[in-house]
């Protein structure tokens, strides 16, 4: 068989991001992130699609460039639809669609919270074994969503629970800019939370049956309670900005880690997966490697390149639908939409 070159682009938040792979290998994958939201404390919708503009043509030359081959050798272009900002999924759907037509090579549509848990298929060489064997339970915590996903096959995920609220790493990100300690949250609280102890504090738990998850209640009795010990010491953040990381990341930690031992036991499956932004978070991939051996189960924790957005996980996404011929038409349009098909 002739090999498939696969080009990938993800444009749904902040990130920029192209890759190729060959055959399921990866070949480059080059990201540009975007700086200029951090003075505004969050994801500013406008700007962002303005430096996707920017970013995505020197982003999409360079990951060519990068993996050795040349544009006519692309076999077929794979491109996030959504969910996401809407005028950031604009940028690289058009560049994707304009880009396939111009080679007159196929075009594939790629779910984003799909191509989070199918970075674990991401393959840096030819006799890579690391993915999962199917099925298996992946935990996808990201800034935008928290669920619970059987992976019977790479087109096949069942969403057993996820969040009816906010996502963990939003919880985490707002919880953070409440502090005062800038954006995104994630890694400061993570930096912090080693120095701190976790159970300094604690902040009220949600009781939600079943599989799904509840952030929004967590984030609020965090900023009351924070509000209450400013007024008795106004420097209370600084003082113990440590504590308070270490014991906000345990709480989180645990509703994650607590909901997802229940998908365990109900499914049978103990091969375990972690995937999304969040799983980049130290105290996350201890308790991991904690349940592991607790309750037997098999790990599987993604290189921390490939666990914020990126567009290996969109390029490899793109390869198996490839090879199923499961291509789009030009006339999809994006999708903001939270959804897993
Ligand atoms: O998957 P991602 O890059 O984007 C979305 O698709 O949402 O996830 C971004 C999220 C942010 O909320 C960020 O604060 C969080 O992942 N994050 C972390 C860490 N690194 C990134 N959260 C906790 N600990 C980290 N080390």
């Amino acid at each position: 068989m002739e090999d498939v070159y696969i080009l990938g682009i993800e444009s749904s938040c902040d990130d920029t991001s192209a890759a190729v792979l060959r055959n399921g290998v990866l070949l480059s994958n080059v990201t540009a992130s975007q700086e200029v939201h951090k003075a505004y404390g969050g994801v500013v919708p406008e700007l962002a699609s303005r430096a996707h503009q920017q970013n995505v043509v020197p982003v999409v030359d360079q990951a060519i460039k990068r993996a050795g081959i040349v544009k006519e050798q692309l076999s077929a272009v794979a491109f996030t639809r959504g969910p996401g900002l809407m005028g950031s999924l604009l940028v690289g759907v058009s560049f994707a669609k304009g880009f396939a037509r111009s080679l007159n090579i196929p075009l594939i549509d790629v779910n984003h919270l799909q191509g989070h848990v199918m970075a674990h298929f991401i393959k840096e060489s030819d006799d890579d074994k690391s993915a999962p064997p199917l099925p298996f339970i992946c935990l996808l915590v990201s800034g935008g969503n928290s669920q619970i996903v059987k992976v019977n096959a790479y087109n096949d995920m069942q969403v057993l629970g996820q969040t009816i609220d906010d996502a963990a790493g939003e919880a985490i990100d707002k919880c953070s800019k409440v502090m005062g300690l800038g954006y995104p949250g994630g890694p400061i609280i993570d930096k912090l939370a080693r120095l701190g102890n976790p159970h300094a504090y604690s902040f009220s738990e949600p009781h939600i049956p079943g599989l799904d998850y509840s952030f929004s209640g967590l984030k609020t009795s965090f900023l009351y309670s924070l509000r209450e010990w400013v007024k008795d010491d106004p420097d209370f953040v600084e003082h113990h900005k440590e504590d308070l990381a270490a014991s906000l990341e345990f709480t989180i930690v645990d509703i994650l880690m607590k909901k997802l031992k229940l998908a365990v036991k109900q499914t049978g499956i103990k091969h375990v997966a972690v995937a999304g932004g969040v799983s980049a978070n130290t105290g996350l991939r201890n308790a991991f490697h904690e349940y592991a051996d607790k309750y037997g189960w098999t790990i599987y924790i993604p290189k921390f390149s490939y666990t914020t957005d990126n567009a290996a996980m969109i390029g490899i996404t793109g390869y198996y639908k490839y090879l199923d011929k499961d291509f789009c038409s030009i006339d999809k349009p994006a999708f903001s939409k939270v959804t897993f098909q």
